[in-house]
């Protein structure tokens, strides 16, 4: 089933001039691309964006950080996009994450993983709708697309 989902070039990633290489991954895969911006996240978005952690420990580090710099945010769109950007990021710490993976290829440190995916369909839509209006999301063709999975 086609699904959408967000995906953040965190702070570390944007300044470390990554965001090319992280968009590269997800066009070579296959992956269609619906929406793009860099922003500053501000602190009610990044706190809203991190609700589910609001009663950890790492919870005040975690928005400081996705505060701190701009992020590249973007939706990407694929049967089963959701997982498929899961699995391409790699576990949430990259001293985990196989080479082949986006952290395990590019970070080292738990606070600093490059990259935000969406950890469900549910979540995604609730994600995407807190970083772009629906006139930003791009309804697009391309026309290798059943090369890729398949028609429609
Ligand atoms: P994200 O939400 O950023 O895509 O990462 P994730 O799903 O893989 O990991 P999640 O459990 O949602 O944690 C959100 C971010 O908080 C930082 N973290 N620090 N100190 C700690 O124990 C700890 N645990 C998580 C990580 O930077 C993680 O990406
Ligand atoms: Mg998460």
């Amino acid at each position: 089933m086609m699904e959408r989902t967000l995906v953040l070039v965190k702070p570390d990633g944007v300044q470390r001039g990554l965001v090319g290489e992280v968009i590269g991954r997800f066009e070579r895969r296959g992956l269609r691309l619906m929406a793009l911006k860099l922003l500053r996240i501000d602190r009610a978005v990044a706190e809203r964006h991190y609700a589910e952690h609001r009663t950890k420990p790492f919870f005040d580090q975690v928005v400081a950080f996705v505060t701190s710099s701009p992020v590249v945010a973007m939706v990407w769109t694929a049967p089963g996009a959701v997982a498929l950007v899961r699995t391409m990021m790699g576990p949430t710490n990259p001293q985990a994450a196989p080479p082949g993976t986006i952290r395990g290829d590019l970070g080292i440190d738990l606070g600093q993983n490059v990259i935000h995916g969406s950890d469900g369909a549910n979540r995604a839509e609730e994600e995407i709708a807190l970083f772009f209006g629906p006139d930003e999301l791009v309804e697009w063709g391309r026309d290798h697309e059943r090369w890729i999975h398949g028609p429609a």
